[in-house]
C-alpha cells in the first residue's frame, strides 16, 4: 500500500499518479487534499508520513508545487527519509543508497509522464542492503 498526498499545487498530478499506480494493481491510500482550493502542505506531509512510520503503508508519495516544501516537512519526522526526485536516476539511486521511504515531486516542475515513471522506479527499486549504505543511514536515522 502506497500513501499519497498533495497540497492544492499537486492535487491534479496526484490524481494522475494514483490512476497510473492503480492500473498497475498498486493500492493507494489517498490522504488528500481533494481540491485545488489553497491549503497547507505540512498537513498532508504529516498524514502521509504517519501512515509510513506506523507501518500501515510501505512507502509514501508527496506532491506539491515544487516538491520542496513537502520534502522539508516530511524529513522532520523520525524514521522518514524523503527524497525530492525529478529524474529517473535519482529515484533509483535514492532507493538503492538511502532506502528512501517517501518520494516527493513538484507538479510545477515535471509532467505526468515523468512523474509516473519516477513513481514506478521508486516503488520497484529495492534497497541495496549494502553494509556501507546501512551504516550511513544509521548515522542520521
Ligand atoms: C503552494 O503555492 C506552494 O508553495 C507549494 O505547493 C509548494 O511548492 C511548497 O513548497
Amino acid at each position: 500500500m502506497i500513501a499519497i498526498g498533495s497540497d492544492h499545487g499537486g492535487v491534479e498530478l496526484k490524481e494522475k499518479v494514483i490512476k497510473h499506480l492503480q492500473a498497475r494493481g498498486i493500492e493507494c491510500e489517498d490522504t488528500g487534499c481533494y481540491s485545488t482550493e489553497s491549503c497547507d502542505y505540512p498537513v498532508y506531509a504529516k498524514k502521509v508520513t504517519d501512515l509510513v512510520t506506523s507501518g500501515k503503508c510501505e512507502l509514501g508519495i508527496l506532491i506539491c508545487g515544487t516538491g520542496i516544501g513537502m520534502s522539508m516537512a516530511a524529513n522532520k519526522e523520525d524514521g522518514i527519509r524523503a527524497a525530492l526526485c525529478h529524474d529517473c536516476f535519482s529515484a533509483e539511486a535514492t532507493k538503492q543508497h538511502n532506502n528512501a521511504n517517501v518520494l516527493c515531486m513538484g507538479a510545477r516542475v515535471i509532467g505526468e509522464g515523468l512523474a509516473c515513471k519516477i513513481a514506478d522506479i521508486f516503488i520497484d527499486t529495492p534497497f541495496s542492503n549494502d553494509e556501507r549504505h546501512i551504516r550511513r543511514i544509521s548515522m542520521f536515522d
